[in-house]
């Protein structure tokens, strides 16, 4: 079974791969994705200055799903950049995700990242957990001016990493946004921002920060991510490949991301809860999936989702 990938014009060995956010900070975490079976060694979103992210607990798994308000815990930009090189020698695409308190900082990290060559760089804008500061994409004209100086300054492919939109004139409005920008790739969905969990036997919120809204993961968020999936895909018409995120266990879940319209995957939730020995299960049953549909290739199954 060939479950290659290929993004704008990188080679991927498989189409699984890890989502930002999730075990991906150290050098630790990231060289043992890079010792895994995943196709690709995506960092978490970076800031200029490292971080310890917001008080615990921040992240809580519950029957279905996951919340998090992490706060953006990371090493700071520079020890990624002095990283790369060495996460370049497992030979596989390395993604590195960047992210930022202001317009300025995303330009500097972007610039500094991108001299280093990473594969592909992922404009984050669409984290939900820091106090004060929007998810950006949900602002138009702030994504927009913000892509537009971030793809001046960056060579390599470059992406974003969006939230879930909930209507269709949004889907429309950002689509011809990422097309004016010349974006390479996109990744769909981010968790969906600000849900709240409460625990049934202490009446209380299961995470600190934030009073207890944080990003939603898992399987719960499955059909949002599919839909987010889909209708970019419906718009860019192959012009723009997407790498679906959301709610993925299985390799049927993979399968239904394929369907919808992604090239690839990327993993959070369950490569939280279930480490890196995940990567080479869901392998396996994409295989299983792709075999018994009569295919040779994740490929052949990117967009065939049929309709009613
Ligand atoms: C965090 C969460 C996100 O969903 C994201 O995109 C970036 C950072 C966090 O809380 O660390």
């Amino acid at each position: 079974m060939n479950l290659t990938a290929s993004i704008a014009g990188i080679t991927f060995p498989t189409c699984i791969m890890n989502a930002a956010g999730a075990r991906c900070v150290t050098a630790e975490e990231l060289e043992a994705i890079g010792n895994s079976r995943t196709g690709a060694i995506v960092t978490k979103s970076m800031t200029r200055d490292a971080r310890d992210g917001n008080p615990s607990p921040r992240y809580v798994a519950f029957p279905h799903g996951s919340i998090n308000s992490m706060g953006l815990p990371n090493l700071g930009h520079q020890a990624y950049v002095d990283l790369i090189p060495r996460l370049k020698e497992f030979n596989k695409p390395v993604i590195a995700s960047v992210a930022g308190f202001s317009p300025d900082e995303f330009v500097d990290i972007a610039t500094a990242i991108d001299a280093v060559k990473p594969d592909l760089m992922e404009i984050n804008l669409s984290c939900p957990n820091i106090e004060g500061h929007p998810q950006i994409a949900y602002d138009f004209d702030a994504a927009e001016q913000l892509l537009t100086r971030i793809r001046k300054v960056v060579n390599r492919p470059m992406g974003t990493k969006l939230p879930p939109y909930f209507d269709p004139v949004h889907h429309d409005h950002m689509a011809s946004i990422l097309e004016q920008c010349r974006v390479d790739f996109i990744s769909v969905i981010n968790s969906i921002g600000n849900g709240l969990v409460i625990d049934p036997e202490t009446d209380a919120v299961v995470i600190k920060p934030k009073g207890g809204f944080g990003g939603l993961g898992g399987a719960i968020i499955k059909p949002v991510a599919l839909a987010n999936v889909r209708a970019f895909a419906l718009r860019f018409q192959g012009r723009i490949p997407i790498i679906g995120v959301g709610g993925i266990e299985t390799g049927q879940d993979i399968y239904e991301h394929l369907l919808a319209g992604a090239s690839a995957v990327q993993i959070g939730t369950a490569f939280v809860e279930e480490g890196t020995q995940m990567f080479a299960r869901l392998e396996q049953e994409l295989t299983t999936v792709l075999e018994s549909k009569g295919l040779q290739s994740s490929t052949e199954a990117v967009g065939r989702l049929k309709e009613l």
